[in-house]
């Protein structure tokens, strides 16, 4: 089985979820479900970024230490991660000592090798980001406030992690491998902060000023730098060190948002891998951010989304679609309640949901709850037949770009067309003839509906796990990988019974 590794960013343990990180989450279980689904065999991580500045004041502020901070946190994002099925395979805390002992271990080692040195450093400090900011981080010849809240100027013994002696080697590698960076329009954003020199990375903080975090293993004053730590998880929950290290790496997705990838993703961890001798990462996938009316989603605001919300008043499939269905990789997108309300009430409740209940309902009342034969097929089956043919291959092919809005968009086209069939076919009017011919194309009618509800549930998995197989579950069918399952099969649901409960797969609000 060929193996497929992913991760998302791990997420700051300094706040609560929100809608940001649940669509991370989202957009990567369904990429993994996919992989799983065509045979691969996945490894899915995600996990808790627990160190740093911003973890430590929240928790002087709530009067507790951070790690007990740490551990609330982290169970609101593992009640999360449960509550919208991600499927992930390894939840890794930075405060875990599989993790501690790697970073210090890859510290040693460039420490060892000359990579990492000691040095006076002046410059200006944002404690919102974390880092010293550079002269190319400046707006109008300002940092500006909102990015990086309070700047401090500040004198610091430090140590430092070479950086340009990597530069020619990174832009040669961004240049010659163009899937490194997806969307692809966004490796010229990286390119175009190596274009001038790059500041050595400041890879610790004196204890005096930060004692949460990583001890430095060849100097107890200090610990180590939060995103230096953080970005080591990647390497730290697949063993390291060990032999089964190269059945992970390297890994084949790491999705994250927009803001991260320049410059810790695409700079940082490309050149920490290669002083390591590492292989490269296949793909970052940089995601677009979640909108309110276009502003940034902020506390201060008060347009934080709760995901936990929508997904517990519409259920969790109805929120993964939404967020699937509205957001194209790589691009920002708006949330409102009102799109919420329609894709919900249409898309789900009208098109899916009333076709599996009609669908159900009708062969509970004309075929004793029992899929009957397909008699010779006219031109509404045969259509119905060519389209989920070439509705099949645009979504698989949709999938693999990840374009997975206009996979739904395909697929919910194709839902439409049964819900025509029907209509045109009006079963419910053939039911009333007492001639054999109708009574026979009746039940082709709902054979041919039956199979075709089949293979739209059976690639709507990924994005709808839960509905998916509760469709699935009314025609007795267990899911499994796809290949066959994903051909039209006159035979393959002929004489099954069905369960008996009707069940409403999204209730009207
Ligand atoms: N801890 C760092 C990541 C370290 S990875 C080695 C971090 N954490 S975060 O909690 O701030 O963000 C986690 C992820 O959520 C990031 O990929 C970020 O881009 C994403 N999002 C946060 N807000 C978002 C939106 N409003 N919309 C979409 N995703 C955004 O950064």
């Amino acid at each position: 089985m060929k193996k497929f590794y992913l991760t998302t960013a791990i997420d700051y343990a300094n706040g609560h979820p929100h809608i940001g990180h649940a669509y991370e989450k989202i957009l990567a279980d369904v990429i993994c479900r996919t992989k799983r689904l065509l045979n691969y065999d996945v490894h899915f991580l995600t996990g808790l970024d627990e160190h740093g500045q911003k973890v430590e004041q929240t928790a002087k502020k709530h009067g507790i230490t951070p790690q007990i901070l740490c551990d609330s946190i982290a169970q609101e994002f593992i009640d999360m991660c449960t509550f919208l099925h991600i499927s992930y395979d390894d939840y890794i805390r930075t405060t875990q000592p599989r993790h501690k002992a790697i970073v210090r271990d890859i510290l040693q080692k460039l420490f060892d090798k000359n990579d990492i040195y000691k040095a006076e450093y002046t410059g200006f400090y944002s404690t919102r980001v974390e880092r010293f900011l550079q002269e190319k981080d400046k707006v109008d010849g300002v940092w500006p406030e909102n990015e990086f809240g309070q700047v401090m100027e500040i004198t610091e013994t430090n140590y430092f992690f070479k950086l340009n002696p990597h530069k020619q080697w990174l832009i040669d590698y961004i240049t010659s491998h163009e899937n490194f960076i997806f969307p692809k329009f966004r490796a010229k954003q990286v390119l175009e902060f190596l274009r001038e020199d790059i500041n050595d990375l400041c890879i610790s903080r004196p204890k005096n000023r930060l004692a949460w975090g990583i001890e430095l293993p060849f100097d107890p004053e200090y610990v180590t730098y939060v995103w230096f730590d953080a970005l080591i998880n990647y390497i730290s929950a697949v063993g390291y060190g060990t032999e089964n290290f190269s059945e992970f790496w390297p890994v084949d997705y790491h999705v994250i948002g927009k803001d991260i990838l320049v410059p810790a993703h695409a700079i940082y961890w490309p050149i920490m891998l290669h002083a390591l001798d590492l292989p490269m990462p296949k793909t970052f996938l940089a995601h677009g951010w979640w909108l309110c009316s276009g502003e940034k989603m902020s506390k201060s605001v008060g347009n934080v989304v709760d995901p936990l919300d929508y997904a517990k008043q519409f259920g969790p499939d109805a929120f993964r679609y939404f967020v699937i269905r509205e957001m194209t990789v790589g691009q920002d997108s708006d949330f409102s309640h009102e799109l919420f309300l329609s894709r919900y009430n249409n898309d789900l409740g009208n098109d899916l949901g009333n076709l599996v209940s009609r669908t159900h309902n009708m062969l509970q009342r004309y075929c004793k709850n029992t899929i009957p034969k397909i008699a010779p097929l006219e031109s509404p089956e045969n259509d119905l037949i060519n389209l989920w043919s070439k509705t099949r291959d645009s979504t698989l092919d949709a999938y693999d770009r990840l374009q997975f809005h206009t996979a739904l968009e395909d697929i919910f086209t194709f839902i439409g067309a049964i819900n025509k069939f029907l209509e045109i076919r009006a079963p419910w009017k053939l039911a009333k003839s007492d001639k054999p011919k109708d009574r026979e194309r009746l039940d082709t009618v709902l054979a041919v509906s039956s199979e075709a509800i089949r293979l739209a549930a059976t690639i709507l998995a990924p994005i709808l796990p839960i509905v998916s197989q509760q469709i699935l579950e009314i025609f007795q069918v267990k899911a499994i990988a796809w290949g066959k399952q994903l051909e039209w099969n006159n035979e393959y649901l002929f004489n099954r019974s069905l369960s008996a409960d009707s069940i409403i797969l999204f209730p009207r609000f």
